[in-house]
């Protein structure tokens, strides 16, 4: 049987590299970084309060990518209505890239329903948008860059 090639996986936008967070609707902080802290022994906890997404986020590094606790500050959090509607859980997948608004623009002439045209303030100092579930099977997908 012939090798298999060393075929290089690239995405359709090349400037998506890599996972960078996980995010997890919680709807007690403090509660469930206690869990996860239990489950996983983490020690290294990274908080802070994002006010633009109205949330109050908690992160432990996995290899290269963050799980992000994120709790609603506001009972107008989108994380706080996503709470509302479905319960706590896995909330979105954020992907790296290197150049959003190039990323953003590709993914809107694609016809890709986007729910941040423009990128806002994320945790960690990030730039950050949302895709729409209705274009991604139902999964909230965010892009990300470092600022
Ligand atoms: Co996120």
């Amino acid at each position: 049987m012939a090798k298999a090639k060393n075929v290089k996986l690239r995405t359709r936008f090349e400037m998506l590299t890599s996972i960078n967070h996980i995010g997890i609707a919680v709807k007690d902080l403090d509660a469930s970084i206690e869990t996860f802290r239990k489950l996983f022994g983490f020690t290294d906890i990274h908080r802070e309060v994002v006010e633009e997404q109205k949330v109050s986020v908690a992160s432990f590094q996995v290899g290269d990518v963050l799980l992000e606790l994120t709790c609603p500050t506001d009972a107008e959090s989108p994380i706080a209505k996503f709470i509302e509607k479905r319960g706590e859980g896995i909330h979105h997948i954020a992907f790296n890239t290197d150049n959003i608004n190039n990323d953003l623009a590709k993914l809107k002439n694609d016809g890709v329903q986007l729910i941040n045209e423009t990128p806002r303030d994320g945790a960690h100092d990030m730039l950050i948008a949302f895709l729409h579930p209705k274009s991604t099977n139902g999964v909230l997908t965010e892009i990300c860059q470092h600022k």
